[in-house]
């Protein structure tokens, strides 16, 4: 465990004790209390209200008589085609009452125990009925909702919006196995009849709700310069849920809030940027093992952040970014790969990446003429091998199809047609030299290779150099750009 890491752990398990502490405190001098507000409970449930027919609800820390649950229930008994209505609540060291209303008569039944909602007696409770509803304590919060899960029962219950983060909670958010609701609840009642503001507080479930449905409008573009990427994580880092782009493929870090946005149809959540996510996905973006906790960009830390990714879609680009020429001043081979430039400087240059049905040589954007473009992609995320190997052309007398596929040339052919651009290159290229030593980059490049899926043509005809004298004799100012770019870069 790396010194940040015992150096949160230390501060959570201080935060929570000092947390628990205060409650307990609270307890004590009994305003824990903090009691639902009728008005609040009847805007949430409007959303759910197809979804009671014939079911038992079960309010599980609430007295049935100041509970406002328990009167929302009985009250639209009828108009939600309910069941059965059952309640119990949690008294210290007294016993207390299981109270049950099927819609016409209600009953009572003194409980063995204190009506802890762990007891088994509740247990037995919750096992039998289908919906739980309530707002139970806010330090138990974890056990409760563990216990709904281990029973598979449906819920709707109010917690803060702080136990997004809980390492016990963020994993059911992140699996949709529970969700965020419609509403925040601001307002509490406590027993000396005063109110009480809260900030952060809101619903939780696993009953479907229309609002998990609506994807979030997206309307920004992805640029670079606009979208930092972290110095610790291989992800974008987005500071407002609106500016979330919508053409970005892989990985962004977005404020927690966005959780009560979260469409699972349109986003995949992969975790969070706490230290407690150790899952695969995280781990495998994570950059620096000694700042595991929280996003950092140019050194500063970010605020809390859940990693997400746009799930595909006919809207997401496919990762290429033209951009201004000036860009090759400032080209990173390890961060972009040169996909070609618009056609403007010279047909074929942009790879296949040109409408063919459109004359227009010009980039265009909602039918206005761009200056001319450089294509770039991101580089790939990983710093695994590909398997693809740079040989020297006389491999061509070793070669043996069974044990070998060709796949290409990097700098070339003597044709000059579009499918044949020499555009290919390997960025990360390494030269296997005869006496076990490797070269790196451009020389490696040069080593040439060539696809020969096409056996009628013959394999390697011209060198890297030979090609670039080949550039040098026939070019015009538009394709100089573009084959000093390729081969002096590569
Ligand atoms: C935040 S209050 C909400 C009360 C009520 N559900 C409402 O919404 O008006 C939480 C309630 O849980 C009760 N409680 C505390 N520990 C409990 C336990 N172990 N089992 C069941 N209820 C408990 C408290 O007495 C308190 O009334």
């Amino acid at each position: 465990m790396s010194v940040i890491q015992r150096h949160f752990e230390k501060l959570t398990e201080r935060t929570e004790r000092m947390s628990n502490e205060n409650l307990r405190n609270a307890r004590s001098q009994k305003n824990d209390e903090y009691f639902t507000l009728y008005e609040d409970i009847e805007k949430e449930l409007e959303h759910y209200t197809e979804q009671f027919e014939d079911k038992i609800v079960y309010c599980n820390c609430d007295n049935p008589d100041i509970s406002n649950f328990y009167k929302y229930f009985k009250d639209n008994f009828k108009r939600l085609k309910l069941k059965r209505l059952i309640a119990t609540h949690y008294i210290q060291n007294t016993r207390t009452e299981k109270t049950e209303f099927d819609g016409e008569t209600e009953t009572r039944e003194l409980l063995n125990g204190n009506g802890d909602f762990r007891s088994d007696e509740c247990i037995d409770i919750l096992k039998g009925c289908d919906i739980v509803i309530t707002n139970p304590p806010f330090s138990l919060f974890r056990s409760f909702v563990a216990q709904l899960i281990e029973h598979n029962k449906k819920f709707l219950i109010i917690g803060s919006q702080n136990a997004i983060t809980y390492k016990e909670i963020f994993p059911l958010l992140k699996d949709n196995k529970m969700w965020l609701g419609n509403n925040h609840v601001k307002e509490f009642r406590k027993p000396d009849g005063t109110i009480q503001k809260f900030g952060n507080i809101c619903w939780f479930t696993n009953l479907d709700i229309k609002k998990r449905h609506e994807p979030l409008k997206l309307t920004k573009h992805y640029t670079p310069e606009e979208y930092p990427r972290y110095d610790n994580y291989n992800a974008i880092n987005v500071n407002k849920i609106a500016d979330i782009p919508c053409d970005y493929n892989k990985y962004i870090g977005v404020p927690i809030t966005f959780i009560d946005k979260y469409c699972p149809e349109q986003f995949e959540i992969i975790g969070h940027t706490h230290y407690s996510d150790t899952s695969l996905q995280v781990e495998e973006l994570r950059l620096d093992e000694n700042h595991r906790h929280r996003g950092y960009i140019d050194g500063q830390e970010k605020y809390a952040r859940i990693l997400i990714k746009l799930k595909d879609s006919d809207n997401l680009c496919n990762g290429i970014i033209g951009v201004p020429i000036t860009y090759i001043d400032k080209h990173n081979p390890d961060e972009f790969e040169i996909i070609g430039v618009s056609e403007e400087c010279g047909v074929g240059l942009s790879c296949g990446i040109k409408d063919e049905d459109n004359t227009t040589k010009h980039p265009l954007v909602e039918g206005k003429k761009k200056y001319a473009r450089i294509f770039i992609k991101p580089k790939e995320d990983t710093e695994i091998c590909n398997g693809v190997i740079g040989v020297p052309i006389s491999f061509l007398e070793k070669f043996n199809p069974e044990q070998f596929e060709i796949l290409g040339l990097t700098s070339g052919r003597n044709e000059f047609d579009k499918e044949a651009w020499p555009i290919k290159k390997y960025e990360k290229a390494i030269q296997h030299n005869k006496d076990g030593s490797t070269t790196n980059g451009s020389k490696a490049n040069t080593r040439a290779t060539l696809i020969i899926d096409d056996a009628k043509s013959p394999p390697v005809q011209l060198s890297a150099d030979a090609i670039f004298k080949f550039f040098s004799f026939n070019s015009s100012t538009s394709f100089s750009i573009f084959s000093i770019t390729t081969l002096i870069s590569s």
